[in-house]
């Protein structure tokens, strides 16, 4: 697209089902928030939407394990959500709710439309139901024994012990996770959004968007390539929570929740805009920029879009900057087992250290592929670059311009060559940091940033001020106006990324905020304004702060006390039963990670007696080159099984520590390969 006149940004609406925590912001909302205050430096005409994801089955789950409405969980949640964005300063023009009569009626007239058009086909299949609770059952509603691993609770859409991908109708000995009962097959009828026929058209708009970063343009084409033709899907779920179908022959059906939920967008855009909403979605001008984490990007891709193609008054995203996962001392964030760092308590135990964790975060983004936030990096960002370096230059400039000339910009004499070169750096610092964030790079825009504060705190260390006050007031007069320049431009260029420092700083130069554009330039303040004695920027986080956090995570009750998550005992076997199984031990010779999947490790194990093929799935927890040479017990006369196109012979067995770490189950010390376990 040309230069668009316009942007619509958007950021993933959260489940109201629990409070947000690191991985959220790290993935969706700070990149966001600082895309949009860029384009808002910018001059450029920006809307900022979002708000709570108030249906679908996360959140009756949600009301169920507390025992209280649906309604009290979202509004519950809606309410501590909406406080973290704030307290952090993500800056949206609206955050609104999917429970609002107006995204009700959006999302009905959108789907009746699509109706009308005679975009749906309506189609009986028979899926589970609770003949106890009376009700048909969504996938997360079933339970029962994994296929692939034999975990005895996967979940009907996934196991959450192997990774694999299921349908509840694979599952061994299904149960209703409402009633516990035996789930009986009925037939009820749905309305599905075939795909088939827009596949074309789908393909060609993912195409004609190279520019997407490669994980989302890769995870787009893998899908498209993958399905072997985009299938149906089912818009409609037998539930009571939700937005009904508006239909006369669908009582006791509501809109599937990835209906709803993008269209959400644009109720909340139309309860910002009044009647010029249409402006926001309809004009091609306008460029649409859908944040996400990556769990979202086939729906914000290929689902929404193929959705708006249907319904045809739309235009179709332009951008989908979707970020990879966030994982917390070197394991994956887990709601369920409390390992975050959840925003609202964030604020609670580091009060005006908001900046803190969101330098923290973009420093640490992860952009191009999943990254680890450890508080022990942390306390070095903020001391060692926020504090050390950022904060100690400004606190002595300003503290230096009080001492020697009551706070009022000296008069400077002719720039020396170094001088010229850092007003140079200052002058091109926009550019630069603006070409980082034009591509959606975060990281690379703040390390040029905070480049300015490095160059800054060189400058002042290496000119030495308080040495030459004495000897030559004329040079010490120019480098404290130079140093007072970089101080402006910190000021001004922090605002997309550090928004409190950034107002505060300019507050002690009396500065406003400036265009983007204006900040091209060598000198932000004239000789002769009188700037305010400051205070620290930043404070020093001390060691046993870190330790708190890190006492508070190894403190919460599933990480503490595992056996909340230990698995009930099975069934009792016979020793007859016992003796069927063929455990021994092996080498890994070879691993190489399973094409299109994060979990599946293709392994190479010579088990003594032969050389076999194993899908393993591991690959969260070990990398490949990691294992090579590792020793193993192997389940060997498991029936072989082909997972994702690639035959597995065996299983390598593992032990899943307390941390939830998954561990090798290796003979303690070296055997032959192919020795018997018993
Ligand atoms: O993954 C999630 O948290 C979803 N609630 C995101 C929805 S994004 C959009 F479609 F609203
Ligand atoms: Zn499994």
């Amino acid at each position: 697209m040309s230069a668009p006149k316009r942007y619509t940004v958007t950021a993933a609406l959260p489940y109201a089902n629990g409070p947000v925590h690191i991985g959220h912001l790290a993935g969706c909302y700070l990149p966001a928030d600082i895309y949009v205050r860029y384009l808002r430096q910018n001059e450029k005409d920006v809307k900022f939407i979002c708000g709570s994801d108030e249906h679908g089955v996360a959140i009756i789950m949600k009301a169920k394990a507390e025992g209280v409405s649906p309604q009290e969980i979202v509004d519950k949640y809606n309410g501590i959500m909406q406080q973290a964005f704030e307290g952090f300063g993500i800056s949206f023009d609206i955050y609104s709710r999917t429970s609002k009569e107006i995204h009700h009626k959006t999302a009905s007239d959108f789907f009746l439309k699509l109706y009308e058009k005679g975009a749906f086909t309506e189609k009986e299949t028979e899926q589970y139901y609770d003949p106890e609770a009376e009700q048909f059952l969504a996938d997360r509603y079933i339970e029962g024994e994994c296929p692939n691993c034999h975990f005895p609770d996967a979940y009907g859409d996934q196991c959450e012990n192997c990774g694999t991908s299921l349908s509840p109708t694979d599952l061994i000995n299904p149960r209703s996770r409402l009633s516990g009962a035996k789930p009986e097959r009925r037939k009820t009828k749905h309305w599905f959004l075939p795909l088939d026929h827009l596949s074309g058209r789908i393909k060609s708009f993912i195409q004609s968007h190279k520019d997407w970063k490669p994980n989302v343009y890769g995870q787009c084409m893998s899908w498209l390539d993958d399905s072997g033709g985009l299938q149906a899907r089912s818009m409609t779920r037998d539930l009571d929570w939700g937005i009904k179908v508006p239909l006369p022959d669908a009582e006791g059906k509501v809109l599937y929740v990835w209906f709803d939920a993008p269209i959400g967008y644009i109720s909340a855009t139309k309860e910002l805009m009044g009647d010029d909403w249409e402006t926001w979605w309809k004009d091609e001008d306008t460029a649409l920029i859908h944040f996400i984490g990556k769990d979202n990007i086939v729906f914000h891709c290929i689902i929404f879009p193929a959705m708006l193609m249907e319904h045809g008054e739309f235009i179709l995203p332009d951008q989908v900057p979707a970020n990879e996962f966030l994982n917390l001392e070197g394991k994956k964030i887990s709601t369920s087992r409390n390992w975050a760092v959840w925003l609202h308590e964030y604020l609670q135990d580091f009060p005006d250290q908001q900046d803190v964790l969101r330098y923290a975060l973009c420093a640490a983004a992860p952009e191009t592929k999943d990254n680890d936030f450890t508080w022990k990096d942390f306390q070095t960002r903020n001391n060692s670059e926020l504090v050390a370096i950022y904060g100690n230059f400004v606190n002595r400039v300003l503290v230096l311009m009080q001492k020697y000339y009551n706070g009022t910009v000296p008069q400077p004499a002719a720039f020396s060559e170094t001088d010229q070169e850092l007003l140079q750096l200052l002058a091109d610092a926009p550019a630069n940091i603006g070409q980082s964030l034009d591509q959606y790079r975060f990281r690379e825009a703040l390390s040029a940033y905070i480049q300015l504060a490095r160059s800054g705190n060189k400058y002042l260390a290496d000119e030495e001020p308080w040495k030459l006050v004495k000897t030559d007031p004329e040079r010490t007069q120019t480098i404290l106006y130079v140093a007072t320049q970089v101080c402006a431009a910190l000021a001004q260029l922090g605002e997309p990324f550090l928004p409190f420092t950034s107002a505060r700083l300019r507050s002690f130069l009396h500065l406003d905020l400036m265009s983007w554009e204006a900040c091209k330039r060598k000198e932000f303040i004239p000789a002769g304004s009188q700037l305010e004695k400051g205070e620290l920027l930043f404070q020093k986080i001390e060691d046993d702060k870190v330790q708190t956090q890190l006492d508070k995570l190894k403190r919460n009750p599933t990480q503490n006390n595992p056996s909340q998550k230990l698995i009930p005992l099975k069934e009792e076997i016979t020793f007859d039963d016992f003796t069927k199984l063929d455990i021994r031990t092996g080498t890994i010779l070879a691993a190489e990670p399973v094409p299109k999947t994060d979990k599946l490790l293709k392994l190479t194990v010579d088990i003594g007696v032969e050389t076999r093929t194993i899908v393993s799935g591991i690959a969260e927890h070990f990398k490949p080159e990691d294992i090579i040479g590792q020793q193993v017990s192997v389940l060997a006369n498991l029936a072989p099984k082909k997972l994702r196109g690639v035959e597995s012979k065996g299983m390598v067995l593992m032990a899943e520590n307390a941390e939830g770490k998954l561990v090798f189950a290796q003979p303690s010390d070296t055997m032959e390969n192919g020795s018997v376990v018993r």
